[in-house]
């Protein structure tokens, strides 16, 4: 063949590929990493994604709160319709692989989802009320959206998606009218981040991205790992990620099953600076006793920071100190927060009102998460702001639970594989933020 006859023989060829591929509809590619979005309710400082589920043809919008010490995802099935929705018989490998419970359920009432028999219970968490209940674990296609790390791309069917079909009083409590459901994002194979991964063959790693507001742009869910983009800045910030070890809680919360590791997600914090001083308070508050009491846990569901009684007193003095040093006035103190200041004697700046910073240092070589004043405080009243962590009392189950206005604006990248947690420094130092719009 001549260069032109082969230049012709390329020519038909894509011709007759393309006709091919307007006939058939076109395979999309396997995402590289999976997007939700993360919604703030301001009034009760929680956050809360929104996917789809059900048969294609009568899909339901689910907005379900986001929590990361939760195993499961649940939503209130009494008014969910899907002819693709199958409970999981008990006694199946399936019920054996979700760990759930010893129970299973039957149902007089008419069939429907969330209402079988022989359906395999599992348990079911709603932390705002501290409700446990064991409700019908079902499996239907969910929807979600493909993603480059900066936009939203392409819709995708994960079938077989396993939740529990809840009752409504399980849902009694949840933030926000429309939120229904809770999506678990703890380190076992039936939370969200696990399924996602395990069918779309992805990384083990999912990322959080809290934004301080929704109004103007949601948060960030990724599920399989970087790029992450936080426009306008360009710079991919999963390769700027500063790493401390996830550790494990020899007695926190596991599902049932011998030898298991607890799932939720404790880092090892070494010790809290303020403008580079030590706050001192026991270190052995920082470490588990052998009753798993002790140690740093983090939470999407606590607003702000709750610390063990004798390391809080200590902060706030010390927090105290070092304000009147660069002239904070204080005023008096707006319930729960125990230390509050003027506003107009520490300015605003790009990370919030000018107030020492306080640093979290994590172990790892030079580790640290540093607060500046958007993250260390919050707006009680006009003119007021307070130090934004709350006293835990003396005999709290664990020391420090690093709570949502704390984690707001970082980006956090658990890898379940390396057991390690990835932490950006603030995002507003970078002049950006966690609230975007993704849609191309
Ligand atoms: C936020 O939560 C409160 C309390 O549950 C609720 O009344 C309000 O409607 C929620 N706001 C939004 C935008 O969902
Ligand atoms: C941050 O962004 C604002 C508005 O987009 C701009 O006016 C300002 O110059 C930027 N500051 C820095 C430090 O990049």
């Amino acid at each position: 063949m001549t260069p032109s006859q082969t230049l012709i023989t390329l020519f038909i060829f894509s011709i007759l590929s393309f006709s091919h591929a307007t006939t058939a509809p076109p395979k999309l590619p396997k995402p590289k990493a999976i997007h939700l979005p993360i919604r703030k309710n301001q009034t009760t400082s929680q956050y809360y994604t929104t996917f789809v589920s059900g048969h294609p043809e009568s899909p339901t919008i689910i907005d379900a709160l986001i929590d990361l010490g939760s195993p499961s995802v649940w939503f209130d099935c009494t008014s969910y319709v899907s002819s693709s929705y199958n409970r999981i018989a008990c006694g199946s490998s399936k019920c054996k692989k979700a760990k759930g419970s010893f129970s299973c359920l039957t149902c007089d009432s008419t069939p429907r989802p969330g209402c079988s028999n022989n359906a395999y219970g599992i348990f079911v968490y709603n932390p705002n009320p501290n409700y446990l209940t064991i409700q019908e674990l079902g499996e239907d296609t969910i929807t979600v959206y493909s993603t480059d790390g900066a936009y939203v791309w392409f819709s995708y069917d994960a079938p077989k998606f396993q939740f529990a079909c809840a009752d409504s009083v399980t849902a009694d409590g949840l933030p926000g009218h429309n939120t229904k459901g809770l999506v678990g994002l703890a380190r076992n194979e039936n939370s969200l981040p696990s399924q996602l991964s395990s069918y779309f063959k992805l990384a083990k790693k999912f990322t959080l991205c809290l934004p301080s507001s929704s109004e103007n742009g949601l948060g960030d869910i990724f599920i399989g790992g970087g790029p992450y983009y936080m426009l306008p800045s360009i710079e991919d910030q999963s390769l700027s990620l500063v790493t401390t070890p996830l550790v494990f809680n020899p007695n926190g919360p596991r599902l049932l099953s011998d030898g298991e590791l607890s799932y939720q997600y404790f880092i090892n914090l070494k010790n809290i600076e303020i403008s580079g001083k030590h706050v001192a308070f026991s270190p052995s508050l920082l470490s588990f006793d052998i009753n798993g009491v002790g140690g740093t846990k983090i939470s999407t569901t606590i607003p702000y920071t709750i610390l063990h009684s004798s390391i809080y007193k200590s902060l706030v003095q010390d927090f105290i100190k070092e304000s009147s040093l660069k002239k904070i006035k204080r005023v008096q103190s707006v319930a729960p927060f125990g230390a509050c200041f003027d506003s107009k004697t520490a300015p605003n700046t790009i990370t919030g009102p000018a107030v020492p910073n306080i640093d979290l240092v994590l172990e790892g070589s030079n580790v640290r998460m540093r607060l500046y004043g958007a993250n260390s405080m919050v707006e009680a009243k006009k003119n007021v702001i307070c130090l934004a962590f709350i006293d835990g009392g003396v005999e709290p189950t664990t020391s420090i639970v690093l709570g949502g206005h704390q984690l707001e604006n970082y980006v956090l990248e658990f890898d379940l594989t390396a057991s390690t947690l990835g932490l950006s420094s603030s995002l507003l130092l970078k002049n950006t933020s966690c609230s975007h719009s993704r849609v191309y």
